[in-house]
């Protein structure tokens, strides 16, 4: 029987939809790619030819809407928490005993799930349809970013539900996606992400739904809010999935905590196999009167626990090792292996920490070694396998002169790194001016490592005071530097003379002093002279400031060197003490912003805490009572109705100035 255009785009969708689901979902593909691709050519000609049939949950409108001028915030009805971690059997057992103890039963049954390492969000539905998808943002409130969510293939845009319902699940995105969004990335010589997580999370930050879609993320839904219907937690999985959601099939129904523990290590190594990272797994309590009665504290539920493997450790060769030179002039031994894939990404380099942790690892080159991967941080070889040596392994030597400039190397008292103490060493002059832009300090856009390099190699930059001293002509002469880019780049560095005194602190690149440790000295002084004058006696008198750190920040302030520079940034006009905001912050008092289109200087949270730190307010939408509409670049159409109304139209400068008129007044 031959199917109208209308019945057949109608079995393209079902079958495309069920494909995907086969291949993303159950792991379980069940027809080549080719053919797949055939049907869903066929189905993209039908659609053309005849639109008037184009099915809403066709798998070809996830393509990605108009590009969003910004996310609106939205409320969590039910805050999404966190969980407690477990990562031992032993653990696993207490919290069996605890909620037996708390609830006074005998026998609790569980369910485990894979904790899938990607990006929590909230979906809402209503008569079947999915109309808003929200991050977690800070658990009360988070990002509404349906539109990105609109464009992942294994999200139903319909379900077999009519009532309200919200459901919750993870992002993520697959493995293969992963690596070859890498790739492209580092033929564009763009930054590349560390992990599938981090590459999720920035895309679903993306503002344009169009490119979200070529990121081709995916989703799990492990939870959903359902009013009297399923008794457990088992229950409600199974109603999601028929209804129509991604429910992961690897999930087990555990009569108690032995069978937990033993389901748990069943995949300790068999995660590896999957086309996804996990982090771990996910306990439940499987009764939802026993969630219920559990309930939650403020940070997490105490009816579920996530259970964290061991960092997966891999052998590979040690090829040679390098030595890199830090900003302060640390040597850092960092191995060059043969590459090897460990927790889910290709690792070529692992760092050795020191010298004593060579020798304490008795590592050479050529050796096998086991490296280990946590989270964000960067490998680390942590054992060698000395049973299969073959002889002819090399013993690494203990740098005299640094690598980079030949200075005799120095080794603390008290510590084992060694340094190189020339202040004026290549190596340490870029890196302490690529610490000094850097976001917690000064946070000078597009002054990244790149262009440190080039502008050092061509002279440019000496120290981080030059910085300020950069002039348009010198820049513009060099390659790949047009004229928007220097011009972009001057304005950051103008915008950044102004940076809170904490960032200015951090920006110096004090020897133990972090972000944290500026944030207290700057509450404790209210200038860079004064920290300079302190007594040592005095610093160490700081909570939180250790001897280590005084006698830093003294050795850093007796250096001509150090103090030549700091003149120079007060000479062009840095900022060297702390805010002065605070009597008379009520500046905008009174007033009210829009935002609209692309500004240069800030985001839109940015500019939005910093209008309401000054006493304005910010809203959405222009109407009479707005007093300014500040204009970026492809503003929307808050523009227009603003010119309607007749209410002022600045930009990004007009805006700054405005500012610092109030402030002087
Ligand atoms: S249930 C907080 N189930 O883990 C209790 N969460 O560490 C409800 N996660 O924010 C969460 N896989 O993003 C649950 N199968 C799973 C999960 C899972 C990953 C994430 C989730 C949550 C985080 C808490």
């Amino acid at each position: 029987m031959i199917k109208t255009p209308k019945e057949r785009i109608e079995e393209l969708v079902k079958l495309i939809n069920y494909y995907n689901y086969m291949y993303y979902v159950e792991n379980n593909p069940v027809i080549s790619d080719y053919e797949y691709d055939q049907l869903y050519k066929e189905l993209l000609e039908l659609e053309e030819k005849f639109p008037q049939y184009k099915l809403p949950d066709s798998p070809t409108q996830k393509v990605g809407g108009k590009p969003l001028e910004e996310f609106k915030t939205v409320e969590h009805k039910i805050p999404m928490l966190s969980m407690d971690n477990t990562y031992s059997d032993e653990e696993l057992i207490e919290f069996d005993a605890k909620i037996k103890r708390m609830v006074d039963v005998r026998d609790v049954d569980y369910v485990v799930e894979l904790k899938y390492d990607g990006v929590a969000v909230s979906l809402h539905y209503k008569n079947g349809e999915f109309f808003l998808g929200v991050t977690r943002g800070d658990g009360f409130r988070g990002d509404d970013i349906t539109e990105n969510l609109r464009t992942i293939k294994t999200l139903p845009l319909k379900i077999k539900y009519k009532e309200p319902i919200e459901v919750r699940g993870e992002v993520y995105m697959r493995k293969d996606d992963f690596e070859k969004l890498n790739k492209e990335r580092k033929e564009k010589g763009e930054v590349l992400f560390a992990n599938p997580r981090n590459a999720t999370a920035g895309s679903l930050k993306l503002l344009d739904p169009k490119l979200v879609a070529q990121r081709n993320l995916q989703i799990f839904i492990y939870q959903g809010f359902l009013n009297n219907g399923p008794k457990t937690h088992w229950e409600v999985l199974e109603f999601l999935k028929n209804i129509g959601f991604p429910v992961s099939p690897y999930r087990k129904h555990c009569k108690n905590i032995k069978e937990v523990i033993e389901y748990c290590n069943e995949w300790q190594d068999k995660r590896f196999s999957l086309p996804y990272n996990i982090d771990g797994m996910v306990i439940k309590v499987n009764s939802l009167d026993l969630q219920k009665n559990l309930g939650t504290t403020t940070k997490s539920p105490r009816w579920a626990v996530a259970y964290k493997f061991p960092a997966e450790q891999v052998s590979t060769i040690v090829k040679d090792v390098i030595v890199q030179v830090g900003r302060t002039g640390t040597l850092t031994p960092v191995a060059i292996l043969e590459p090897v894939l460990v927790s889910g990404t290709t690792v070529s380099r692992a760092t050795l920490h020191n010298f004593d942790e060579i020798k304490r690892l008795g590592v050479k080159i050529g050796d096998r070694v086991f490296v280990e991967k946590s989270g964000e941080i960067i490998p680390k070889v942590v054992k060698v396998i000395p049973e299969v040596r073959k002889g002819n392994e090399k013993d690494i030597q203990i740098p005299t002169e640094c690598p980079v400039c030949g200075s005799k190397v120095v080794k603390d008292r008290e510590e084992v790194a060694i340094r190189c103490p020339n202040i004026r060493c290549p190596a340490q002059v870029k890196e302490r001016i690529i610490h000094f832009a850097s976001r917690d300090a000064m946070d000078i856009e597009g002054l990244g490592e790149k262009w440190v390099n080039i502008f050092v190699d061509n002279k440019l930059l000496s120290d981080y005071g030059d910085i300020y001293y950069l002039k348009y002509e010198d820049l513009i002469k060099l390659e790949r530097m047009g004229d928007k880019s220097v011009r972009n780049l001057l304005e950051a560095i103008e915008k950044s003379k102004t940076r809170p005194f904490a960032n200015l602190i951090y920006a110096l690149g004090i020897r133990h002093i972090g972000i944290h440790a500026s944030e207290i000295l700057a509450d404790e002084f209210t200038s860079i002279d004064e920290i300079k004058k302190a007594s040592l006696e005095k610093l160490s008198s700081i909570p939180e400031i250790g001897p280590i750190m005084a006698e830093s920040i003294k050795d850093f302030f007796s250096n001509e060197e150090n103090l030549k520079v700091i003149e120079k940034l007060r000479k062009a006009g840095v900022k060297m003490e702390r805010e002065k905001i605070e009597e008379k912050k009520e500046i905008l008092a009174g007033l009210t912003f829009v935002i609209t289109g692309t500004l240069k200087n800030y985001s839109r949270n940015e500019i939005q805490n910093y209008i309401k730190k000054l006493g304005g307010k910010v809203t959405n939408s222009v109407s009479k009572n707005t007093d300014y509409i500040i204009c970026g670049s492809e503003p929307g159409s808050k523009l227009e109705k603003g010119r309607a109304l007749g209410i002022k139209i600045i930009s990004e400068e007009e805006f700054e100035k405005l500012v610092k008129e109030r402030m002087s007044e």
